[in-house]
């Protein structure tokens, strides 16, 4: 009997029906073991032992490990420790946090903006304060966990438009009360598809009707319009969106999520968004490396030329093997094979050969449509991303994936 054993009480495991779902999981194909990485968070990384081309970070511009933040982080936790030590409406809230805030509002053109301990508790705590049970969201299908959780937390009416379907979204609303509060909510780019949101036409429906306006752009942050500064830059529809949440855990290399909007509006996030009355704030390591990270976004221009160029280029060689790549328009660019099986096994084949693109599966995306989910960074050479491309071709072919 094992100390673990002894510790436990004799009795029957009221648990036992999480270990039989697993088992079913096991069954199905879909348990995947974590892949533990050993090495820094690269283009190439080792990972279990085994160094591979990593096609499966958010590290878009290779910032983790950016010399600027590496040291801007380190200069933070000589001069100010390793935790901040409360939550920011108690002792929390040293002045690099205020900082932060101050330069990412600059950096998005909004009043104000409030930093959380993630994009997911971000879009959590955010739509969750905003709303009440008397409200109504209004969803598109494929929107973020994060953002279905703080739906259900809010206790507002919940109702899904399909996936990107603006004149779908302008039903919902017809058939609504004109005094009921409504949010109209999307991904600026969809985390599993890589796709955008259709932003112009739905701010139009928003505005057509009264509704607040609110985009999640947590792939776009660092991706996507001038300097990174996400999908409403892209679009420009600056002044339409009233409630932007980016991320800092992604492109930007660290930690976090933010909110960007009026000054009332983040005041009020500070008196009522549960994750930052109710959770620590970031260490001085996160603030000071975040921040040095704007620095790079505004002065270092060429991380997202590259990016983009490794994109396209990528993208290019996996359709000219026959690959399904889906919808992708952004870096996230899936390669869709079908049951969770066979993306697990070609995953699998692939580690083996020196390349890391994690499968996905139901539930994460619908059964039937299971998929390795690539994503280049900045950081890929040429020859990775050739090395990549020949070793998805002959894995494909050795599967029956491709011709
Ligand atoms: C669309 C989207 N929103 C929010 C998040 C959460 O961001 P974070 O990883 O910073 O918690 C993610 C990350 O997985 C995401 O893909």
């Amino acid at each position: 009997m094992s100390d673990i054993d002894i510790l436990r009480p004799m009795r029957n495991n009221p648990l036992q029906f999480l270990s039989d779902e697993l088992e079913t999981l096991k069954q199905q194909g879909l348990y995947r073991p974590l892949r533990i990485l050993e090495s820094e968070q690269g283009a190439h990384a080792t990972f279990d032992h085994k160094s591979v081309v990593n096609l499966s970070s958010n590290n878009y511009l290779g910032l983790t490990t950016h010399p600027k933040l590496r040291e801007a982080a380190l200069q933070a936790v000589r001069k100010y420790g390793t935790g901040s030590g409360s939550v920011r409406t108690i002792a929390g809230t040293m002045e690099m946090h205020m900082e932060l805030e101050r330069r990412l509002a600059a950096f998005k053109k909004v009043e104000a903006v409030v930093v959380f301990q993630s994009g997911f508790t971000a879009n959590a705590g955010t739509v969750s304060a905003v709303l009440t049970k008397e409200d109504v969201v209004i969803s598109d299908e494929l929107n973020h966990a994060s953002i279905i959780d703080g739906c259900r937390l809010s206790r507002a009416a919940i109702k899904v438009f399909p996936h990107k379907d603006a004149d779908a979204a302008r039903k919902i609303m017809k058939d609504l009360p004109a005094a009921q509060r409504k949010l109209l909510i999307t991904d600026g780019v969809f985390s599993m598809d890589g796709d955008l949101g259709p932003l112009p036409a739905l701010c139009d429906v928003a505005e057509e009707f009264g509704a607040i306006m609110m985009v999640d752009d947590a792939h776009a942050s660092g991706v996507f319009g001038r300097q990174g500064r996400g999908t409403v830059d892209h679009f420009d529809c600056h002044g339409r969106v009233d409630i932007q949440v980016g991320t800092l855990s992604k492109a930007v290399g660290v930690l976090g999520g933010y909110v960007a909007g009026t000054k009332d509006f983040i005041e009020f996030l500070y008196h009522r968004a549960r994750p930052f009355l109710f959770s620590t704030s970031h260490p001085p390591a996160v603030a000071a490396a975040c921040l040095a990270a704007i620095d790079v976004l505004e002065n270092e221009p060429h991380w997202m030329q590259q990016l983009w160029d490794n994109t396209k280029y990528f993208k290019a060689g996996l359709q000219r093997h026959g690959f399904n790549t889906g919808r992708g328009e952004s870096p996230i660019t899936p390669v869709i094979v079908g049951e969770a099986p066979m993306a697990a096994q070609m995953s699998d084949r692939l580690f083996q050969a020196g390349v890391f693109a994690q499968s996905i599966g139901f539930p994460t995306v619908p059964r039937g449509q299971a998929r390795l989910r690539t994503i280049v960074t900045a950081t890929h050479s040429r020859q990775d991303l050739d090395y990549a491309l020949d070793r998805f071709g002959a894995v494909g072919k050795e599967l029956g994936v491709i011709a």
